[in-house]
Formats: C-alpha cells, sequence, structure tokens
C-alpha cells in the first residue's frame, strides 16, 4: 500500500490516538506472569503488541482481547509453559529483547524469530549481561534466531548499562525476578520506566532511586486493572502535522505524558512550537493529559549529546520532519542508536529528505538538515512506521504532492493512523 498526501490547511479536531505500544507490551508481559486476572482497556492492538501476545498464548497463558479491552489470565512468574513452536516476533525489537530475558530464566527451552529487520537488529546488548545471570542463548551471531536454554539456577546482577535502553533494562529487570537475591542496574541516561512502574502498581518489590534500579528476586506480581493512557510517540506525528500546516490547531485527549518519553515537547518548543498541555491527572501509576497544539513558525536546533536523547529516542523522525520545516540549520549529534532502530532512521530520513529537495549532511551519529519548504516527490520508508508517518505528516505542508510507497509498516504500532490524519484534515489517500 502507499500513500499520496496533497499540501493541507487548517487542521482542526479533537482526537484520541490508541492505546501506549510500550505499556501495551507490558500489560500482556506482567498480567502474564500475575497471580491472578488483569484487564487492560485501551490497549494497542498493533501487530507488535500482538506479537507479544500471541507468543503468550502459545506458553499456555489465557487472554482475551475484545476490541480494546484485554483479559488476561496471569499464571504467576512459574506458571509459563514450553511452546510448541518457535515464538514469531515479527519486527518487535521490544517483544524480542524483553523475551530473551523473561524466557532465558525459565525452566524450558525457547526459540525466538522474526522478520528480516528485526533479524538483522542487535541482540548482544542483552545476550552478554544476561549470560553473566546463568542464562544460555543460542544466537546468530549476536542476532535472531534465539534459541534459549533451559536455566538452572539464575545469579543477581549488579551492572551498569553501557547503553540507554529501556528494552536492555526491562530484560534484565525480568531475568532478575528468577534470582535468588537482590540485582541494581544503573541507566547512564533516564529512559522510559514503564516496567518498574508497572511492576510496582502490581506489588512488586522493585524499587528506583537517582537512575539506579533494584530488584527483589522471586517474589510475586497482583493483577491489576488498568487503563493504558494514549501513545505520545504515536501522538506526535498529529503534533508535527499540526505545528507545521497553516491556519492549524488540534486537542489530543487523554495521552501520556510519563516524564521518560516526553523530551519532544521540550525539543518542539525549543524550536518555537505553540503547545499546551491541560487536565494533568494520573492514571495507575502513569501520568496522562491532554495536548493542544496550534501552527507555529519553527526556528532551527542544534542538539549535542544531550539526555533529551533518550527522552525522545523515537521521535526523531518526525523532530527532523520540525527542522526541515524550520527557519535555519540544525544539527543533531548523539543519535549513534537511530542506526539499530527498525530501519537505519538517520539514512533513511536523509535519504527521503534529498528527493523532496532538502539538503541534509549525514554524520555517524547524526545529521544537519537545511529548513526550507519541501517539494513534491516519491519516497520509500524502508520498512519503518515511524519513517513512513513522519513522511506522511510532512506532507501537509510540502509545495507539491508526497507518495510515500509501501507503507504496510504502520500497521505495527499505529494500525488507524490514515483515519486519524484524515481525522484532523490531511489530505491523504492510499491504494
Ligand atoms: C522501547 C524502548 C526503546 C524504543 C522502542 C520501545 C520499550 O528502544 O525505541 O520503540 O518499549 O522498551 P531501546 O530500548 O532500544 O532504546
Amino acid at each position: 500500500m502507499d500513500f499520496y498526501i496533497e499540501p493541507s490547511e487548517n487542521l482542526s479536531g479533537e482526537i484520541e490516538i490508541p492505546g501506549d505500544k510500550s505499556i501495551s507490551h507490558r500489560a500482556v508481559i506482567f498480567g502474564s506472569l500475575a497471580n491472578g486476572v488483569s484487564e487492560f482497556t485501551n490497549f494497542l492492538s498493533a501487530e507488535d503488541c500482538l506479537a507479544t501476545l500471541s507468543a503468550f498464548k502459545k506458553m499456555g497463558v489465557y487472554a482475551n482481547l475484545n476490541n480494546d479491552k484485554l483479559i488476561i489470565h496471569g499464571v504467576g512468574i512459574n506458571g509459563l509453559n514450553k511452546a510448541s513452536e518457535p515464538l514469531y516476533l515479527g519486527n518487535s525489537g521490544t517483544s524480542a529483547r524483553l523475551l530473551a530475558g523473561l524466557l532465558g530464566a525459565q525452566k524450558f527451552e525457547s526459540t525466538i524469530e522474526g522478520d528480516k529487520s528485526l533479524s538483522g537488529r542487535p541482540m548482544n546488548r542483552v545476550l552478554d549481561p544476561l549470560e553473566t545471570m546463568g542464562v544460555y542463548i543460542q544466537s546468530n551471531n549476536g542476532k535472531l534466531p534465539l534459541h534459549i536454554k533451559s536455566a538452572n539456577e539464575i545469579s543477581n546482577i549488579n551492572y551498569s548499562l553501557p547503553v540507554a535502553s529501556a528494552q536492555v533494562k526491562s530484560s534484565l529487570i525480568l531475568a532478575s525476578m528468577y534470582a535468588n537475591s537482590q540485582s541494581i542496574i544503573r541507566e547512564k541516561s533516564v529512559t522510559r520506566d514503564h516496567t518498574e512502574r508497572m511492576m510496582m502498581s502490581m506489588g512488586y518489590p522493585v524499587s528506583v532511586s537517582d537512575n539506579v534500579i533494584s530488584i527483589q528476586g522471586k517474589s510475586k506480581l497482583n493483577p491489576i486493572k488498568f487503563n493504558i493512557p494514549s501513545d505520545f510517540s504515536s501522538s506526535v506525528f498529529m503534533i508535527v502535522a499540526c505545528l507545521i500546516t497553516p491556519n492549524s490547531a488540534i486537542l489530543i485527549k487523554n495521552v501520556g505524558i510519563n516524564a521518560t518519553r516526553i523530551g519532544f515537547l521540550r525539543i518542539a518548543k525549543m524550536m518555537g512550537a505553540n503547545i499546551d498541555i491541560h487536565n494533568i491527572r494520573m492514571e495507575g501509576n502513569e501520568s496522562v493529559a491532554d495536548i493542544e497544539v496550534k501552527t507555529s513558525s519553527l526556528r532551527s536546533i542544534q542538539i549535542h549529546d544531550s539526555d533529551l536523547v533518550s527522552l525522545s529516542i523515537d521521535e526523531f523522525p518526525a523532530i527532523f520532519v520540525l527542522a526541515a520545516n524550520a527557519n535555519g540549520t540544525s544539527i543533531f549529534r548523539g543519535l549513534r542508536e537511530l542506526r539499530v532502530k527498525e530501519s537505519d532512521r538517520i539514512s533513511s530520513m536523509a535519504r527521503g529528505f534529498g528527493r523532496l529537495g532538502i539538503n541534509t549532511v549525514e554524520f555517524e551519529d547524526g545529521i544537519q538538515i537545511e529548513g526550507g519548504k519541501l517539494d513534491g516527490g516519491s519516497v520509500e520508508c524502508y520498512g519503518d512506521h515511524r519513517v513512513a508517518m513522519s513522511f506522511a505528516v510532512a506532507g501537509a505542508s510540502a509545495k507539491n504532492a508526497i507518495k510515500i510507497n509501501n507503507v504496510e509498516s504502520i500497521d505495527t504500532s499505529f494500525p488507524s493512523f490514515l483515519d486519524s490524519v484524515k481525522e484532523i484534515g490531511i489530505l491523504i489517500s492510499n491504494n
């Protein structure tokens, strides 16, 4: 499927975006491991989260998903069973890395497989520390497929994360639940903390202080009822569309604004974005708010190895679209991690901008973007949902129509994207 986007204006409306992807994965994982039945509403029925759900069903967990309501019958931390076939996790790095930690600590063998993009992504970042805990995983040179052996004793870990990664942190937290004593994990930069928050709200003994996470082994999780906030990262595409399109104003309701996720707001505000946050409240252990956005005149920005990077890691393709529409030249450094996401996001975006008349210079760890006005043209998204959605919203303020080829990957995180962008008035069609 391809998208065609025409120059648009007057975007407006009050919209709601589907549930948070990271929290939906964790709902399946911790719901499955709880002692009893949990109920999650606003669950994200996108390919990535459904891959996690299907893996747990194959390990004997009973779950019922009806619209966005997930009822999951937890089996306790020792209640999973060996799957009779490999666990296929599609495009989802979160599923693969978190499950490597959890399954590495089980008393049965498992195999994890994924699509071409996932099979090219680095897994050593979890395999190496897990090995020190007594987990044995055979990989294809640090990549998928992973053949996970049955575990004996799991040792606790005292580990400083060499990369800022919530997936690695969460993988080690999951394995630590099976250790005999307390584990300590230190982060050099703060990353999303949905794992810690969900475990705390389920009564598991985990604590966080000054970037140090302590996890007690062999405790238990109580079931919960939880309404998953809307996904901030998906909302960002609507925010960017509104900021760059003439005469636009939108309100996005009930969005998760967890402080570890909203680096984008600070970056966009530094660029002159007109964004207001209203009605801040807590839903369970997560903060939620309504976000009001108006068309803004944007200026360039320079970001060098900032703490803001890990707080906005998924938002850079969309931030690059802001930079391409800003007055002046922006420079982003310290973004090496973007090269190992669903695609190499630095080069995917640079190539697309090249097709649309925006000058960029690529660095090994970043990019320079000369702001201007995008021209029309045809771009690839390299199987990367966030690249596809970034160029789709960029099309709203381009001089001429933009075509985006093969946008199927959007279904991994935001299957109703087309409806949402149409709802605010972007002139978009598909074939
Ligand atoms: C995620 C962590 C991040 C993020 C991904 C979701 C998570 O990955 O990019 O989309 O749910 O833990 P890294 O841990 O690789 O930074």
